[in-house]
C-alpha cells in the first residue's frame, strides 16, 4: 500500500479541477465546477467537480471518484499507472515501487543538506560577525522566537556555506540542486547564493527544512528578499510559511499575512495560527492546504494598495475552497509587524476580533471609484452591491446584509430584494436545474455496483446516509459503531464500504475519498463518490443517522421473526394479509 502521506501530497499536487481542466472545459458554478461528462455523451453538463474534497461525480452516468479514478478512467490505466502519471505531472517521486531510485535519493540528500545549512546559518548568528543578530534585535525579535523559527545569518563570504557543506560531505551537484549555491558563468565555480542576509528556513508539515528566504540587512540591498527557487523538495506555490506551527494551534481560524516578518511578529505577539505565502501571490494549492486545518482565514495583508488588491484576490481563492474569509483593517501602520511594534499585541487582538467578514468588505469596495454621495455614483455602487448579495448562498445571511444595505442607501428593502432575487434567478438558470432533473429522475433501479439496492431501496438509502454521515464526520465512527455493526448492513456493497472505512479510520488514517481508490474499482468509486454527491443538499444529523440505523435493525428483526415462524404460523399470517387486502 502507498503511504498516506504520499497520497496526500499527490492529491495536493494534483487539484482535480486542474487535472480535469486539461481534458474538459470546466464552468464555474458557485463553489463548484461542472462540465460535459467525458464518460458519456451529453449536450448539457451534468458532471460536477468538487474542489473541496477533490472529487467529481456525474449525475448523468454516475461516473465519479477522486483524481486518481479520473485518470484511470480517462486514460484507461491501472491504479499504479495512474498514480505514476499524476506523480510525474506534479514532479513528485512515487515511494517504494520507485522507478527512479536516484530521484528519491537526491530528495533525501537535499533534505539533509537543508537541515545542515539551517544549522550553519543559525550558528553563524553568534559567530564573529554579529550583524545578523543585531538586525534581528533591531526588528524586536526575542531570542526564543529566533530559536523557534531557526532564523540564521549568511555573512559576506562568497563560499562560507559552500565550504562548510563540502566539509560535511555534500557534493557540488547537491549544493547546486538545493539552490543554496549558484554556479558562476565565467569560472563555472559554485558560490553562496545567500549573502549579507538574515535567513528564514521554510519547514514542511513534517518539520523538514525544504527551502529558505533571506532578507538583506543592507540598506538598499537588492532584492529585499531572496527566496529558494523550486527544487526537487520545494514547490513554492504549495507550501505556506509557518504552517508547521500554525497547524498545531488547533484553531479553526488562520491568519494570513504577506511576509516572513509579519508572520513572526504576529506569532511573537501570541498568535501561533499565522501563515504566509512564500514570495508569490496566494495559490489555490495553498488555500486547499489551509482548508485541511481551518474554516476561517483572517487576511492581514499590508494596508497599501497592493495589499488591498491582493486581498480581493485572496478572498475569491479562499472562498473557492470553502474557507470563510475575513479581512483585518489596520490604520496608522503599513503592515502587522509595524502595527504590533507601535500599538502592542492587545490592540492587534482587537483588530482580529473586529475583522470584517468578506461580504461587508466587498460591499464597502463597491463604492470604490464612484462618489456614492451623488445619485449616479450610488446607482453604480448599488448595482455592484446587488451582485455581491446575489453571491451569498445562505438566505438568512443574505437578508441581514440586504437590510443593512437598504438602510445604508436609504432605499426600500423590498425593491432591493426583488433586484437581488432577479440576479440570483439569472445566475441559477440552467445551472442547478440540470443537476436536479437528473437527480430526481435517476432511477434506483438496476444498479450494477450495488445490485441488492433495487430490492431493498429503503435499506440501501439508509445505509448510504450512514456512510455519507461518516464521510463528513469520521470522528463519529465510534458512536455509530456503538449502534450498528457491519453484519447488520443489508447490501453487500455498502457493507464493504463501511468495513473498509471503519478499518482505515481505526488505523488512524485521516478521511479522504481517495482512501477508497486503492481497493475499489473506478466503477465502485463512482458509486462511493455518488453517495456523497447525492446527499450534498442534505444535512445529515445524528438523529437522522439513528433513524437510518433503526430502519436496518427493523428489517433484521422482521427477517429473524420470519425465520422462526413455523408452517402453521406462516399460513395464518398469509391469511391475515389476504384479508387486509
Ligand atoms: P514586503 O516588501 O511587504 O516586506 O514583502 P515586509 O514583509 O514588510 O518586509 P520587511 O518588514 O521590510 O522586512 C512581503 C513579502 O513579499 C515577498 C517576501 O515573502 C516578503 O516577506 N518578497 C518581497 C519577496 O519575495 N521578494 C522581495 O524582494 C520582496
Ligand atoms: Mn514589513
Amino acid at each position: 500500500m502507498l503511504p498516506q502521506e504520499f497520497l496526500y501530497q499527490l492529491k495536493q499536487a494534483n487539484p482535480i479541477e486542474q487535472v480535469m481542466g486539461s481534458y474538459v472545459q470546466l464552468i464555474r458554478a458557485g463553489s463548484l465546477l461542472k462540465c460535459q461528462c467525458p464518460f458519456h455523451s451529453e449536450k448539457t453538463p451534468s458532471c460536477v467537480v468538487y474542489p473541496h474534497n477533490n472529487s467529481f461525480y456525474c449525475f448523468g452516468c454516475h461516473a465519479g471518484g477522486d483524481v486518481i479514478t479520473f485518470i484511470m478512467k480517462m486514460e484507461g490505466l491501472q491504479y499504479m499507472d495512474a498514480v505514476r502519471m499524476l506523480a510525474e505531472r506534479a514532479g513528485i517521486a512515487v515511494p517504494e515501487q520507485e522507478r527512479d531510485h536516484g530521484e528519491a535519493n537526491l530528495r533525501m540528500r537535499l533534505l539533509e543538506l537543508n537541515r545542515a545549512a539551517a544549522k550553519y546559518y543559525f550558528e553563524n548568528l553568534t559567530g564573529n560577525d554579529k550583524r545578523g543578530l543585531i538586525y534581528l534585535k533591531e526588528r524586536a525579535l526575542k531570542p526564543e522566537i529566533i530559536r523557534k523559527y531557526g532564523l540564521g545569518y549568511a555573512g559576506e563570504d562568497w563560499t562560507g556555506l559552500l565550504n562548510a557543506m563540502q566539509r560535511l560531505g555534500f557534493s557540488e551537484e547537491e549544493l547546486f540542486a538545493s539552490n543554496l549555491c549558484s554556479r558562476s558563468n565565467k569560472t563555472g565555480n559554485l558560490y553562496d547564493r545567500f549573502r549579507n542576509r538574515v535567513m528564514f528556513p521554510i519547514f514542511d508539515l513534517r518539520g523538514s527544512v525544504i527551502a529558505f528566504g533571506g532578507r538583506t540587512i543592507e540598506k538598499d540591498g537588492e532584492p529585499k528578499y531572496l527566496n529558494s527557487s523550486d527544487t526537487p523538495v520545494f514547490k513554492k506555490g504549495r507550501n505556506l510559511f509557518s504552517m508547521n506551527f500554525a497547524k498545531k494551534s488547533q484553531s479553526k481560524r488562520l491568519i494570513l499575512a504577506e511576509g516572513y516578518m509579519d508572520v513572526i511578529a504576529i506569532h511573537q505577539a501570541g498568535f501561533e495560527n499565522v501563515v504566509a505565502s512564500l514570495g508569490t501571490a496566494l495559490t489555490p494549492d495553498q488555500c486547499r492546504l489551509m482548508r485541511q486545518y481551518a474554516e476561517e482565514v483572517v487576511i492581514s495583508y499590508d494596508s497599501d494598495a497592493a495589499g488591498q488588491n491582493a486581498t480581493v484576490k485572496a478572498v475569491n481563492l479562499l472562498r473557492a475552497v470553502g474557507l470563510r474569509p475575513r479581512i483585518l483593517h489596520m490604520h496608522d501602520a503599513k503592515d502587522p509587524d509595524e502595527y504590533i511594534k507601535k500599538f502592542g499585541s492587545a490592540y492587534f487582538r482587537k483588530l482580529l476580533e473586529e475583522a470584517d467578514d468578506a461580504v461587508s468588505y466587498e460591499l464597502q469596495r463597491c463604492k470604490d471609484g464612484t462618489d456614492a454621495a451623488t445619485e449616479d455614483g450610488a446607482i453604480t455602487a448599488l448595482h455592484k452591491a446587488v451582485g455581491v448579495l446575489a453571491g451569498i448562498e445562505n438566505e438568512l445571511d443574505r437578508n441581514v446584509y440586504l437590510s443593512k444595505l437598504a438602510k445604508d442607501y436609504e432605499i426600500s428593502p423590498e425593491i432591493l430584494k426583488a433586484q437581488v432575487q432577479q440576479e440570483i434567478r439569472k445566475r441559477r438558470k440552467g445551472e442547478k436545474k440540470q443537476v436536479w432533473r437528473t437527480l430526481t429522475t435517476a432511477p434506483m433501479l438496476r444498479d450494477p455496483i450495488n445490485p441488492e439496492a433495487a430490492a431493498r431501496p429503503r435499506e440501501a438509502k439508509a445505509e448510504e446516509q450512514i456512510l455519507c454521515y461518516l464521510f463528513r464526520q469520521p470522528d463519529a465512527l465510534e458512536d455509530v459503531l456503538r449502534q450498528i455493526q457491519p453484519e447488520e448492513f443489508v447490501t453487500d456493497f455498502n457493507r464493504r464500504v463501511f468495513v473498509f472505512l471503519r478499518d482505515r479510520l481505526q488505523q488512524g488514517y485521516p478521511f479522504s475519498l481517495s482512501l477508497f481508490s486503492e481497493s475499489f474499482s473506478p466503477e465502485e468509486m463512482g458509486k462511493i463518490t455518488g453517495i456523497e454527491a447525492m446527499h450534498a443538499e442534505l444535512d445529515i444529523t445524528p438523529k437522522a443517522v439513528s433513524d437510518c440505523i433503526r430502519i436496518l435493525k427493523e428489517k433484521k428483526l422482521n427477517t429473524a421473526q420470519a425465520a422462526e415462524l413455523d408452517d402453521q404460523d406462516f399460513a395464518a399470517l398469509f391469511n391475515q394479509m389476504r384479508q387486509k387486502k
